[in-house]
């Protein structure tokens, strides 16, 4: 199984671009589905969930073709069969996005429940009730969610409590096609919420209210085929840029959306860097030798994403001064937090808050990824650590950052893939 090798201390210099935001392609991808012509889409990121996704459209008799710059065209003509099936599903919980597709083109669909990181019992009641909502008959047999409609689903009223990022991005999708105007209220806000509707909206679909925490989409009876390029990954860039923070490093970012880091350039301007920013282009430079604690709770879109807390925990670990951080969004956040105490990090656990004592130097360590983000916030642990850390299981990692290592190491990082 491969590993990561990292010899920490070198501060990060250089400039990167970024990739295509995985929680856009997911989506647009299984949005897919609703056309009946070919949907082309580029500057899709070159991740196993991306090739996850790619391999349940396959599976279901789905035309995939891929050229050798990631964009891939998809065309539904030849789809045979309606089943999302558990192989592919467990390793990656967005593969519930089909369902609403699926039962908005075809009035049926089969999905094993998902699987997906490990952080929290993270169900899909949201995702089912709005479907029956919205007419369809759905039930939950030998742990496969069946679902079918009789003719065309109906358009409805959906409240979501809490705010569910895929559980929007389903209700849109089937509402695409549905018999009526669908409202969402309590939508999530998420720029990738926002790529999902520009998508359908370039294939036909009629959406008001994007980006606010109000949806109303009218259906229409077919959606037409599209060239839709994903919009920059906001996470991957904020890790990079969490990144340069803790090194002490100087970085640029190009084909970034400095607008949609709000939350995440205002938390590394208290930590000390000096951030300047382009239309498209995001800049950090640390004249600091170490950051300064900055305390965080994490929220929907706008606030601080989930995404990027367990790189904060990795920040604050080496900064000076304490600090808290508080999840809000899921419940078993936490699991990089054992993993950066064996690198000697000072974190204690409260609920669902860290309490982090910044030190001056984290220690280089054996340790394991244990989800997606975690994985993320070892590596940058492992960046700024005395001596090498050896970072097993990061297939976590190839889950959601486009060749990290090969980036970091265009950055100047001593960072080399073993196995
Ligand atoms: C998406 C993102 C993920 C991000 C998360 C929160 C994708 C592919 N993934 O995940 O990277 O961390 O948003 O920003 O876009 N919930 C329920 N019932 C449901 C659905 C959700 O109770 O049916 C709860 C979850 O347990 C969680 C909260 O709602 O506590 C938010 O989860 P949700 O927004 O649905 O996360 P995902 O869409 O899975």
């Amino acid at each position: 199984m491969d590993k990561l090798l990292i010899k920490g201390g070198v501060p990060l210099n250089g400039e990167i671009y970024a990739s295509g935001a995985k929680n856009s392609a997911l989506p647009i991808l299984a949005a897919s589905l609703l056309s009946d012509s070919p949907v082309t889409i580029g500057n899709l990121p070159h991740l196993n969930d991306v090739t996850t996704m790619l391999e349940l459209l396959g599976s279901m008799g789905v035309g995939v073709m891929l050229s050798d710059d990631m964009e891939v065209q998809v065309d539904t003509s030849s789809i045979k069969n309606l089943d999302a099936r558990y192989e592919l599903v467990k390793t990656m919980r967005a593969s519930i996005l089909v369902l609403g597709p699926l039962l908005a083109r075809h009035q049926e669909a089969t999905v094993a429940l998902p699987g997906g990181c490990a952080i929290g019992s993270r169900p899909v009641n949201l995702h089912i009730e709005a479907m029956r909502a919205m007419g369809a008959e759905v039930n939950i047999e030998d742990g496969y969610i069946k679902a079918s409609v009789n003719g065309r689903l109906k358009g409805s009223k959906i409240f979501f409590d809490p705010v569910s990022v895929t559980g929007t991005e389903n209700v849109i999708m089937a509402a695409c096609l549905a018999d009526g105007i669908t409202t969402i209220r309590n939508a999530a806000k998420e720029p990738e919420v926002v790529d999902l509707i520009n998508c359908l909206t370039s294939m036909g679909a009629n959406i008001k209210g994007a980006g606010s925490d109000t949806l109303e989409i009218e259906g229409v009876h077919s959606l037409k085929g599209t060239s839709f390029s994903v919009t920059p990954d906001r996470v991957e860039v904020g890790t990079y840029l969490t990144a340069a923070a803790m090194t002490g490093g100087h970085i640029k970012i190009k084909s970034a959306k400095p607008e949609y880091l709000s939350s995440v350039i205002t938390k590394l301007e208290s930590s000390g860097a000096l951030i300047q920013t382009g239309e498209d282009w995001i800049e950090i430079k640390m004249e600091i030798d170490r950051p300064i604690s900055t305390s965080l709770t994490t929220g929907p879109y706008p606030s601080f994403p989930t995404d990027m807390q367990a790189q904060f925990v990795a920040l604050n670990s080496i900064a000076k001064g304490s600090s808290t951080i508080t999840e809000t969004i899921f419940e078993n956040r936490f699991m990089h937090v054992q993993e950066i105490a064996r690198m000697g990090g000072n974190i204690t656990l409260k609920g669902n808050t860290a309490i982090i004592e910044g030190i001056k130097a984290l220690k280089g360590a054996p340790v394991m990824a244990t989800d997606l983000r975690a994985s993320a916030s070892l590596v940058l642990a492992g960046l700024v650590a005395e001596g090498s850390t050896t970072i097993d299981r990061i297939y976590h990692i190839d889950r959601g950052y486009e060749r990290i290592e090969e980036k970091l190491k265009m950055l100047g990082a001593d960072i080399e893939r073993i196995s």
